[in-house]
């Protein structure tokens, strides 16, 4: 029978003090609410997530989200966490089970959910976990290590507040039980607020069993309230994905600091130093090397390639053997052959540069198709816009473009041309030959004296 579940997103995210919903911040460059639906339609789950603060910006991420589009309901006014599932309820057979998770609470472990999702047929099944610190969470209450209530901080007794089992807020139960009990609570406590924690009570009432699962690891269900807690879901995101590369054979200088915020494919052999940031999907073959401080993003490289450092790659597409950086800049819609070379402060933009094409030192290339074995000198520059467009300049094999040479787009210099150093390009500059184009006339002026200090 399909499962569903409910996604508590409607809070207003207070101690994150921010413009942006709670649940939009992100934990390795995905949303947090981008994590929980996806750990939940992975495990096969309906989704229905409840907002209210900031619903249309969170509504509007959520139509250009990919994957199933979850149902959405509005809680108008947060009376508390039974009457934000309740929103959710109407749509959900009595049969089904039904999973409640928080927004801000993106990293389950995924062996707590799927012991969730197994006992979530009958009774009802809470998510727990031993905390050093219990300070700020509903504590479990039980008599004969039988659950029979859940106590919030704001309403616990003294002798209460001491119990380090807490309540993660997860758990599962079928939509009917839960309909049932929601109808019957009460908002005569401390915050006046309907807790979807007195379900435990009602259902023990009923002479239900209450199941726990223990959480499998205590920092991954604490939620997200400030940013402090959001640097420590961060951090754990990390050290996971770091932890995963490295038993799959990638080399990382410290796994601490490596950030990864999208996917990563590797091939065997692979070292990535400190302080290195990738995004999107990235690709790195065989015995690539990715040097200190470089930010990769949507970038596949052959193998045997190496990324000195200080570099920042978007959108290359780069074969083997190639070298880049230290200090090189790489924009969309680039591809080197195998071999390429580009060093420092050399900007790429929009450039399909030939086998063992090099360009050493300074230079723009943008929208330019480069061929083959090409030597792009210290200096040079495509110059691709004319203030109102971009044009293209095209290179063939073996050219050799000397130092401080500006070529003026749309331009076409042929096969093994020499454009000589200082020359500004406007023409066609045919094959194998020599083009030079400078102001005339260097003059030497006999018995010239320096100017002296006065
Ligand atoms: C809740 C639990 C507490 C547990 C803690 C774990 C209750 C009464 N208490 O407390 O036992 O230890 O979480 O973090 O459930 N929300 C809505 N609508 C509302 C109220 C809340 O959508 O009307 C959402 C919030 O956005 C948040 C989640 O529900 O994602 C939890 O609400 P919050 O107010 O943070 O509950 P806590 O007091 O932390
Ligand atoms: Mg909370």
């Amino acid at each position: 029978m399909s499962f569903h579940a409910i996604v508590l997103a409607a809070g207003r995210g207070t101690r994150m003090n921010s413009a942006l919903p709670k649940v939009l911040h992100t934990v390795g460059g995905r949303p947090m609410l981008d994590h929980v639906l996806g750990l939940a339609q992975s495990s096969g789950a309906q989704c229905h997530v409840v907002l209210g603060h900031g619903a249309e910006v969170v509504q509007r991420w959520l139509r250009q989200r990919e994957g199933a589009m979850p149902q959405t309901v509005v809680q108008a006014e947060q009376l508390g966490t039974a009457h934000a599932v309740q929103q959710a309820l109407p749509g959900i057979p009595d049969e089904a089970p039904v999973l409640v998770l928080y927004g801000d609470v993106p990293l389950i472990p995924a062996q707590t959910l799927a012991a969730l999702v197994e006992s979530a047929r009958d009774g009802l099944t809470l998510v727990t976990v031993k905390l050093p610190n219990p300070t700020g969470y509903g504590r479990i209450l039980r008599s004969f290590g039988r659950v029979f209530g859940i106590v919030e901080e704001n309403d616990a007794s003294t002798q209460q507040k001491a119990i380090n089992e807490i309540n993660t807020g997860l758990l599962a139960a079928p939509a009917g039980s839960l309909k049932r009990w929601i109808a019957q609570v009460r908002n005569d406590n401390a915050k006046g607020e309907f807790y979807l924690t007195d379900i435990v009570a009602l259902a023990v009432a009923e002479g239900i069993e209450v199941k726990t699962v223990e959480a499998s690891d205590a920092e991954a269900v604490e939620g997200v309230n400030d940013r402090l807690q959001l640097a420590r879901a961060e951090r754990l995101f990390q050290r996971r994905q770091a932890e995963a590369l490295m038993r799959s054979g990638v080399q990382l200088a410290d796994p601490t600091r490596f950030d990864l915020r999208g996917e990563l494919n590797v091939g065997q052999d692979v070292f990535i130093d400190v302080g290195v940031v990738i995004e999107g999907v990235v690709t790195l073959g065989d015995r690539v090397r990715i040097g200190p401080y470089s930010v990769l993003r949507n970038v596949s490289l052959g193998a045997g390639s190496e990324v000195l450092s200080h570099s920042v790659l978007e959108g290359l597409i780069a074969g083997t053997a190639c070298r880049i950086g230290p200090f090189s800049r790489v924009r969309p819609e680039s591809v080197f052959d195998d071999q390429v070379h580009i060093g420092n402060f050399v900007e790429v933009k929009k450039g399909r540069l030939g086998r063992a094409t090099k360009a050493g030192h300074l230079a723009y290339v943008g929208d330019a198709k480069v061929g083959a074995d090409v030597n792009i000198s210290a200096g040079v520059i495509t110059c691709n816009y004319d203030g109102a467009n971009k044009h293209e300049t095209v290179i063939g094999d073996g050219a050799f473009i000397g130092s401080d040479s500006q070529l003026v787009a749309p331009v076409s210099i042929g096969d093994g041309a020499f454009i000589a150093a200082g020359s500004t390009i406007t023409q066609t500059a045919p094959a194998d030959q020599l083009s030079i184009c400078r102001a005339r006339g260097q003059k030497t002026v006999p018995g010239w004296k320096r100017p002296t200090k006065k």
